[in-house]
């Protein structure tokens, strides 16, 4: 079954192409949805987006090389300026000028807390990507994971409330207080937003109450594909993930983990780049692709859900509203409030 019929995919949105440290001055290649596109730094810095397919030949314009304001193929040296319009074809004898149709697309691309974002879909996109409002607290590590399984089972994994203690071995505040305590019976609550939905515990008392300011566990959920995730009632640590479509199949993760608040003085220097792939995120990695191989071979159709997986759902429902272009209008058929008894 094809999985993007299984977990819909949300097609007009701002996605981060990459982090703004990886693109110094040569191109970079990167996948958005279906998208192969070729970022490119022009001699102001200003980054730009285009397919990453030559108009010519089909070659990818991510193996050429950037000359002042223009990415030049590596084939037969055709130069692209950052709308996409090739500038110059060397072959062309004196006085010839490239065609109209000499052109790749080009795709609208923003710089902004520390990545690149692009909008692909087909229509403009209405405004700038949501800022991620922690960015300017914190000193940040960063990082980019490619990962073999849609975007929506991600999130979902990110939304799972019982899968700690089992998951996250020596990793997870979960685990250690289930080490210490036993599994204890409680409850979380979610409650939808206009841009998604929040998941925290404990409960709060009834619906009157705001969303608590501090949980043992909040996990905030925007469209089309953020996770930001507070741990520890007292010393905040803020983990924001972004599971970027770049397939049904396929999705990158875009990892960002606080390492102390940004008043502390560290040289200018606010998001500092890792190659290593965090512990924790290797465990839910290694499970979810395993479930992405049951999803691909079968659909849903043998999954079996308990109470527990109430926030799991809700963030699969949003997302395939949001899919068909109803989030928020048909925010009002799902529950606002749910409180979820569970043992964990
Ligand atoms: S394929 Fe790109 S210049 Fe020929
Ligand atoms: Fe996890």
């Amino acid at each position: 079954m094809d999985t993007d019929t299984i977990f819909p995919v949300i097609q007009s949105a701002w996605y981060i192409a990459a982090p703004s440290s990886r693109l110094a001055s040569g191109p970079l290649s990167c996948r958005v949805l279906s998208h192969d596109i070729v970022l490119f730094r022009d001699a102001a810095g200003t980054a730009h987006a285009l397919l990453d397919r030559c108009c010519h030949r089909g070659v990818r314009l991510s193996l050429g090389a950037v000359s002042g304001d223009r990415l030049a193929c590596a084939y037969h040296g055709w130069e692209y300026d950052g709308q996409g319009c090739c500038v110059h074809i060397p072959s062309l004898t004196q006085g010839a000028q490239p065609g109209q149709r000499a052109r790749v697309r080009s795709f609208p691309c923003v710089e902004q807390d520390a990545y690149l974002w692009v909008w692909t879909g087909a229509e403009a996109s209405p405004a700038p990507p949501a800022r991620i409002e922690p960015m300017d607290a914190f000193l940040w590590q960063q990082g980019t994971l490619p990962m073999q399984c849609a975007a929506t089972v991600g999130i979902e994994n990110n939304l799972d409330w019982c899968h700690p203690v089992f998951a996250h071995p020596w990793t997870h505040g979960q685990f250690f207080h289930n080490q210490m305590a036993g599994f204890t019976e409680h409850a979380y609550e979610t409650r939808l937003i206009d841009t998604g939905m929040v998941l925290f515990g404990p409960a709060t008392e009834n619906e009157s109450e705001p969303i608590p300011e501090t949980s043992w566990f909040k996990a905030r959920f925007d469209l089309p594909d953020r996770l930001t995730l507070e741990l520890g009632a007292g010393q905040r640590i803020i983990i924001i993930l972004h599971l970027v479509p770049t397939g049904p199949h396929t999705c990158r993760l875009e990892w960002l983990n606080s390492i102390m608040p940004s008043s502390t003085p560290l040289a200018g220097v606010r998001v500092r780049w890792s190659e290593e792939e965090p512990t924790v995120l290797v465990q839910d990695r290694l499970l979810i692709e395993s479930a992405q191989r049951a999803y691909d071979g079968e659909g849903v159709e043998f999954e079996n859900s308990v109470g527990a997986d109430t926030s799991t759902l809700l963030a699969r429902r949003i997302i395939a509203l949001a899919a068909q272009g109803r989030w928020p209008s048909a925010r009002g058929t799902l529950p606002h409030r749910r409180v979820v008894p569970v043992r964990a």
